[in-house]
């Protein structure tokens, strides 16, 4: 195809704003897939992506359109994950396009958490082209949105296309924005291949599958391609487009978007962002700007039936086939016993996988506490990576500690800032600068890491009812006071439990902890002392008293069948408890006792 009648551009929106019903509808209006097969939101394939409203993969879609000058255009759509641990993927799909539709819901207005991705789109030198949605609702009001759109984001909205995706009013003056609007890619046939590796993922028929963008060069079947970051040589054995289904082509050149398989065993040998290009004649450069994602969130992942441990470990190495930013090795554990210490993108990616095992795989988990890898600095001058509170060295052998810190950008309306500034500082923040723009502030603050692995998003979402966006990257590693907080049940260390803390902030993390862990863990036959411990010295203590009588008393002798009854409910609540020396331990506790209110 020439590339003058080429387009690739993808849809940036807050969440809600109708970005999947938009697509299905331009899908749905070039015919590009038949009633029939048009599923609703046919961008969002798995279920909790569909759940959670989130996207996870980047998907793409090829929609072939007559415009009205007469020309056929190969439209490009590649659809984009919008939350803040997927910031690297969002980045590599937005330099594989040329534009971008941001979508704002006319009844709502610019909301938060669309700004960091249509800075997303700016920084990728987008050409943007604001669409009005919803505006069959009677409550729209576009002129609000349009000037609202131009005070806070500060691109021209005059033009701003007004649509309902659900009834389809503006779908053909998007259609024709997206071909008169955004721009030609550029690139040029004769050179050596550069292709930018956008996505990768494991198909159960055809292996890996590798989403590309060539930039230069034409891609070929049965071309010899070399990975630049790593070297490897790959025979391309199928190449193709989306349609959303796929549908093999000759060749892919310049500006265009498809996918190719070439043996390829794992996603894990493929990076995100990496360049494609021949194994012979080859570019010498690779485009720029490639980072592999690195897991920055650690936690154990243990089988609440010891004897799922094996169906565990399958299902863990399934989802890491498919999945190359995930990281798991085996960790044994004296509470819990066999298990996987796991690295994540952030908790969203965390929480995915961790649902994923439980529904797909029907196993049961206990999450450890999440965390972060600190730098311990032995006073023999040895450095240890410390992925696992359980594995910490002795106090005494120790120099210091350095935990790594961040620099988060919030945007958030003027009446909730007050409740923002007091959450970051309660994180132990340092403000770094505050500006206004229109009537929303924009807050940057160091943060450590550590202290918002936990719940800092769920808590700023909550404080800002959901109109806070949040942003943010690694900035380095800085010395602190912190120490390892043990939690013991029943006089017995629970390992899984135990966390870094600020030494200032342990004593009130300690008490919130064992309070809710009172409340948290049943009452047994016995008295249950619940401890936190700095070292050997007790920070925070709770009593958790004896039960009065068994439950199944108070039937003896009476009516068999309710005995049953409460019997059964008993051994399906055991089912999901954990034994610690004489103690039962819900699975619950141990993701809940770390939350904070
Ligand atoms: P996520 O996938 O959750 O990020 O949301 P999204 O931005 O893709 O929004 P989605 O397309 O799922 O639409 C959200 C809701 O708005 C759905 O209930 C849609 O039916 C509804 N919706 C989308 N477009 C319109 C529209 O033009 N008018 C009306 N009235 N409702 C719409």
């Amino acid at each position: 195809t020439e590339l003058s009648h080429i387009r690739n551009f993808s849809i940036v929106a807050h969440i809600d704003h109708g970005k999947s019903t938009l697509a299905d509808r331009l899908i749905q209006s070039t015919n590009t897939v038949s009633a029939r097969e048009m599923k609703a939101q046919l961008l969002d394939a798995m279920d909790i992506e569909r759940e959670r409203g989130i996207t996870i993969k980047a998907n793409t879609v090829r929609i072939e359109y007559k415009a009205d000058n007469g020309e056929v255009y190969i439209l490009n759509l590649i659809d984009t994950p919008g939350h803040v641990d997927f910031a690297y993927e969002v980045s590599r799909s937005m330099r594989a396009v040329e534009g971008s539709l941001l979508v704002v819901d006319s009844t709502q207005g610019v909301e938060a958490q669309t700004l960091a991705n249509v800075y997303q789109a700016i920084d990728a030198n987008h050409e943007i082209v604001p669409v009005l949605n919803k505006i069959d609702l009677p409550a729209a009001d576009c002129a609000r949105v349009a000037e609202q759109i131009e005070d806070v984001i500060g691109i021209d909205a005059s033009e701003a296309l007004q649509v309902s995706a659900k009834s389809g009013i503006g779908i053909h003056e998007t259609l024709e924005a997206i071909v008169h609007r955004l721009p030609a890619p550029t690139g040029d046939a004769g050179k050596p291949l550069t292709a930018m590796l956008v996505d990768s993922w494991y198909d159960a028929y055809l292996g890996v599958v590798v989403l590309v963008r060539v930039m230069d060069g034409v891609l070929k079947k049965g071309d010899r391609v070399k990975m630049m970051q790593n070297g490897s040589i790959h025979l391309v054995d199928r190449i193709g487009v989306f349609r959303p289904a796929m549908q093999d082509v000759k060749e892919l050149g310049p500006g265009e978007i498809g996918f190719i398989t070439a043996q390829i065993k794992q996603v894990r040998d493929t990076r995100v962002g990496d360049t494609i290009t021949h194994e012979k004649k080859g570019a010498d450069k690779a485009l720029p700007g490639f980072k592999p994602s690195q897991p920055v969130v650690f936690c154990g992942l243990f089988p609440v039936d010891a004897a799922e441990f094996e169906d565990l470990r399958d299902a863990i190495e399934k989802l890491a086939l498919n999945d190359a930013s995930f990281s798991y090795e085996m960790e044994t554990s004296a509470a819990l016993g066999f298990g996987f210490r796991c690295g994540f993108l952030g908790l969203l990616h965390l929480e995915v996988i961790r649902d994923r095992l439980e529904r797909e795989y029907d196993i049961d988990l206990i999450t450890t506490a999440p965390s972060v890898i600190y730098h311990i600095y032995m006073r023999d001058g040895t450095l240890v990576e410390l992925h696992n509170p359980a594995d910490m060295p002795d106090m005494t052998l120790i120099d210091h500690i350095e935990e790594p810190r961040i620099k988060a950008t919030i945007l958030v309306p003027d009446e909730y800032l007050g409740d923002v500034l007091k959450l970051c500082q309660d994180r132990r923040g340092i403000q770094l600068d505050l500006t206004y723009a229109g009537s929303r502030a924009m807050v940057v603050y160091d943060l450590p890491l550590n202290e918002v692995v936990f719940d800092f998003y769920d808590r700023l979402k909550s404080v800002t009812k959901g109109y806070a966006s949040f942003d943010y990257h690694l900035m380095g590693y800085r010395e602190d006071a912190l120490v390892k907080m043990s939690i013991l049940v029943n006089d017995e260390p629970v390992d899984a439990l135990s966390m870094m803390v600020h030494r200032d902030r342990a004593e009130m993390r300690g008490r919130a902890m064992v309070e809710k862990l009172k409340e948290l863990i049943p009452r047994h036959m016995f008295k249950i002392p619940i401890q936190a411990a700095i070292g050997g010295k007790v920070i925070a203590r709770e009593t958790l008293s004896a039960m009065r009588k068994d439950v199944t008393a108070k039937c003896y002798g009476g009516d068999a069948t309710r005995k049953r009854k409460l019997l059964d409910k008993q051994k399906a609540g055991k089912k999901k408890m954990r034994q610690f020396g004489k103690v039962d331990i819900p699975q619950e506790a141990f993701i809940n006792a770390l939350k904070m209110d």
